[in-house]
C-alpha cells in the first residue's frame, strides 16, 4: 500500500497545546519556541487536518485584559475562517496556575473552587461562541498526594456539584455543547479523582445533568493504569458516553508519554482503529466524533520535527484504518470469526420465549451436559489474532 494522505473528510483534529509544547519538562528548559496560534491553523490545514482544540490559556495568556482577550479571539476567528479549520472542542486550564495546586472544583479552599468555576463558565461561553460541540474537562489537579489531606466523600460531592453546575449552565443557555470528562490515574497529582473510564462512567451516572456529560478517554491514560483502551472506549460506547477521544501512544506503566498515535502499543492501536472505523463485529453503537490527537512532539524534535510528528499521527491512523478494513473484508477472517464464535456471543443466553422455569427444568443445560466435551472445545483465538497481526504488518491482504 502507498502512504496515505490525510484530508479534512478524515476529521483529524489536534490540541493547540500538542504542537505548541516547547519541550520544557521537569529536568530541562524548552528546546523549542511556541508557534503563533494562526500559524498553527495554517500548518494544520496544509497537512490535511480538519480541526483544532485548545485550553483557554493556550490561546489567551492567563491574566490578559478583556480588551486583549477580545482582540486575540477576533484574530483567531479570522484564522479559522481563512483556513477552514474547525474549532470542535474547547477545554479549560485548571492546572497550570499555582492557585489550582490543590485542584479547581475539589480544592479544600472554597475561594479557589469559586474562582475555578467562574474560569470554566467563562470558557463555556467562548466554546459556544466558536461553535465547538464538546467541552472537555480534565481534572489534572483534582486529587491528592496524601490520603490524610482529602475528604474523598466531600471532594466527590464538590466535583459533582461543579460539573452539574457547568452542565446546567450549558442547558440554561441553550448551547449545543456536551461535556467530556477525561480520566487519568495520576500525574501531575499523586492520585487523580476519576482515574479511569470506569470511575468516570459511575460518577456521571450520579449527576443531575449527566445526560450531557460523557467521556473523552485518552489512550495513554488508560494504559498508565495498565488498562485496555479499546475495552474502555467499548464500555463508554455501550453506555452511550463516548463523546470524544484523545489518541496518542504510551509504552506501558510509566510517566504520561503522550507519544504519537501507534508509537506505543501498536496491536492495541489497531484494535482501537478497527472499533472506531468498523464498529463492533456484531453491530451496536458507533463512534462518530472527531479523531482527536493529544500527543507531545518529543523534546528531541525541532520545528520541522513537530509537523512531521503531527503528520505521523494522521498517517498511522489512516494506515491502520485501511488495514482494519482489509481485515474485516477478508473471507478467511469472516470464517475465523465464526470458528471463534464471535457471532454466537450476540445471541441472548436465554431464548426469547424461554421462561426461567423452563430453563431450570431443561436437563440438557446442566444435569445431562457432557461438561468435559464442551470444555475440550478450542476457540482458535490465537489464529484469529495472528491473522490480524498479518494484516496489520501488511504480510496479508
Ligand atoms: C494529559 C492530558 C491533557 C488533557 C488536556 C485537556 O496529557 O495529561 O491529556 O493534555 O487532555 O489538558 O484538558
Ligand atoms: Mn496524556
Ligand atoms: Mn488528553
Amino acid at each position: 500500500m502507498s502512504i496515505p494522505t490525510p484530508t479534512p473528510q478524515d476529521r483529524f483534529s489536534f490540541g493547540m497545546w500538542t504542537v505548541n509544547w516547547t519541550g520544557q519538562d521537569q529536568f530541562g528548559s524548552a528546546p523549542r519556541s511556541p508557534f503563533d496560534p494562526v500559524e498553527i491553523l495554517e500548518k494544520l490545514a496544509e497537512l490535511g487536518a480538519w480541526g483544532i482544540t485548545f485550553h483557554d490559556d493556550d490561546l489567551i495568556p492567563f491574566g490578559s485584559s478583556d480588551d486583549e482577550r477580545a482582540k486575540i479571539i477576533e484574530r483567531f476567528k479570522k484564522g479559522l475562517a481563512d483556513t477552514g479549520i474547525v474549532c470542535e472542542m474547547v477545554t479549560t486550564n485548571t492546572f497550570s496556575h499555582p492557585i489550582f495546586k490543590d485542584g479547581a472544583f475539589t480544592s479544600n479552599d472554597r475561594q479557589v473552587r469559586r474562582y475555578g468555576l467562574r474560569k470554566v463558565l467563562r470558557n463555556v461561553d467562548l466554546a459556544a461562541e466558536l461553535g465547538a460541540s464538546t467541552f472537555v474537562m480534565w481534572g489534572g489537579r483534582e486529587g491528592a498526594e496524601y490520603d490524610t489531606s482529602k475528604d474523598y466523600n466531600a471532594a466527590l460531592d464538590r466535583y459533582a456539584e461543579g460539573i452539574d453546575t457547568v452542565a446546567g449552565y450549558i442547558k440554561s443557555k441553550g448551547y449545543g455543547l456536551r461535556i467530556g470528562i477525561e480520566p487519568k490515574p495520576n500525574e501531575p497529582r499523586g492520585d487523580i479523582l476519576l482515574p479511569t473510564v470506569g470511575h468516570a462512567i459511575a460518577f456521571i451516572d450520579r449527576l443531575e445533568n449527566g445526560d450531557i456529560v460523557g467521556l473523552n478517554p485518552e489512550v495513554g491514560h488508560e494504559q498508565m493504569a495498565c488498562l485496555n483502551y479499546t475495552a474502555g472506549i467499548a464500555q463508554a460506547l455501550w453506555c452511550g458516553k463516548l463523546f470524544h477521544i484523545d489518541l496518542n501512544g504510551q509504552k506501558s506503566i510509566k510517566y504520561d508519554q503522550d507519544l504519537a498515535f501507534g508509537h506505543g502499543d501498536l496491536m492495541s492501536a489497531f484494535a482501537t482503529v478497527d472499533l472506531l472505523e468498523n464498529g463492533f463485529p456484531n453491530g451496536g453503537p458507533k463512534y462518530d466524533g472527531p479523531r482527536h490527537f493529544d500527543y507531545k512532539p518529543s523534546r528531541t524534535e525541532d520545528a520541522n520535527g513537530v509537523w512531521e510528528s503531527a503528520k505521523a499521527n494522521m498517517t498511522t491512523y489512516l494506515i491502520l484504518k485501511e488495514r482494519a478494513q482489509a481485515f474485516r473484508a477478508d473471507p478467511e477472517v469472516k470464517e475465523a470469526l465464526k470458528t471463534s464464535k464471535i457471532d454466537e456471543l450476540a445471541q441472548p443466553t436465554l431464548a426469547a420465549d424461554e421462561s426461567l422455569d423452563s430453563f431450570l427444568a431443561d436437563k440438557s443445560v446442566y444435569e445431562e451436559l457432557d461438561v468435559d466435551a464442551v470444555a475440550a472445545r478450542g476457540f482458535d483465538f490465537v489464529r484469529l489474532n495472528q491473522i490480524a497481526l498479518e494484516f496489520l504488518t501488511g504480510a496479508r491482504g
